[in-house]
């Protein structure tokens, strides 16, 4: 297989193919994702929690990025690399733009921040400047003070057309692909059609252009944070942490992932 590059990310939507996403924090991971023929990496700010120990992802500082970026990174050859603009670092234009070009070239192809509104503004500058953006909808978890948890969003009419909105404005702003995190099948389904740029789902029902999960979730480590509905521990049919791997992309492309059971009807 090819190496991937932003622009595949549209020709794979247009073709049906499934994108398969996971989160990783070391070479050794990344390294064994490669090899399991997973798509997209994702250096997520989830290393707060799975990583350092913290109760959400506040904490976490560019250099955390930067840092974990580098090492990801170096386990690397095939699939595109993602990382995330942690919180407040992408509070401004000029702030995204630095934060986003030490992730760069810590070796990201790709930055990933979270919400719509004042966010339009810090994706089109990006843009601009030469760095490919993937928007985050739908739970956003540097949010979480102001949603007071983690929890399903767009459960109604005005939510959801809300968000059907700001996933129209993320793709006209010039994100690439868009993740929607703990959102129902329905509402997922119809941002998927609304939109020429993939979506990836976590919480999001099977009807995404993708999915992604959180690594300590697919393999069952526990992390101290209660496991949510939308996750599956892909070692015990795999039998190893590759075969996890290669467990979880078979399931994505063939659609067996996620079920009923891991999504919000
Ligand atoms: O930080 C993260 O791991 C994420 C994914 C759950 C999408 O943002
Ligand atoms: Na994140």
């Amino acid at each position: 297989a090819k190496a991937w590059t932003v622009p595949m990310l549209a020709d794979a939507k247009r073709d049906g193919r499934k994108l398969v996403m996971l989160t990783a924090y070391d070479a050794s991971f990344a390294r064994t994702m490669d090899a399991a023929g997973i798509d997209l990496i994702l250096v997520g700010d989830s290393l707060g929690m799975v990583s350092q120990g913290h109760n959400s992802t506040l904490p976490v500082t560019v250099a955390d990025m930067a840092y974990h970026t580098a090492c990801v990174a170096r386990g690397l050859s095939k699939p595109l690399l993602i990382a995330d603009l942690p919180f407040q670092s992408d509070a401004t234009p000029e702030r995204a733009l630095d934060a986003a070009t030490r992730l760069l070239q810590a070796g990201a192809a790709m930055v990933k921040l979270e919400g719509a509104g004042h966010k339009l503004e810090v994706i089109e500058f990006l843009v601009a400047r030469e760095i490919p953006v993937c928007a985050h909808l739908g739970l956003t978890p540097q949010s979480v003070l102001r949603l007071g948890g983690y929890k399903l969003q767009g459960r109604d009419d005005a939510t959801a057309s809300k968000l059907r909105a700001d996933a129209r404005a993320v793709a006209q702003a010039g994100a690439a692909l868009l993740v929607l995190e703990c959102v129902p099948t329905p509402l997922a389904a119809a941002i998927t059609a609304d939109l020429d740029i993939p979506t990836i789902g976590i919480g999001a029902g099977p009807q995404c252009d993708g999915q992604v999960l959180v690594l300590h979730d697919l393999l069952g480590v526990n992390s101290g944070h209660r496991r949510p509905k939308f996750v599956k521990d892909f070692l015990v049919e795999g039998g190893s942490v590759e075969g996890a791997f290669r467990a979880y992309a078979a399931a994505v492309r063939d659609g067996s992932f996620p079920g009923e059971e891991h999504s919000y009807a």
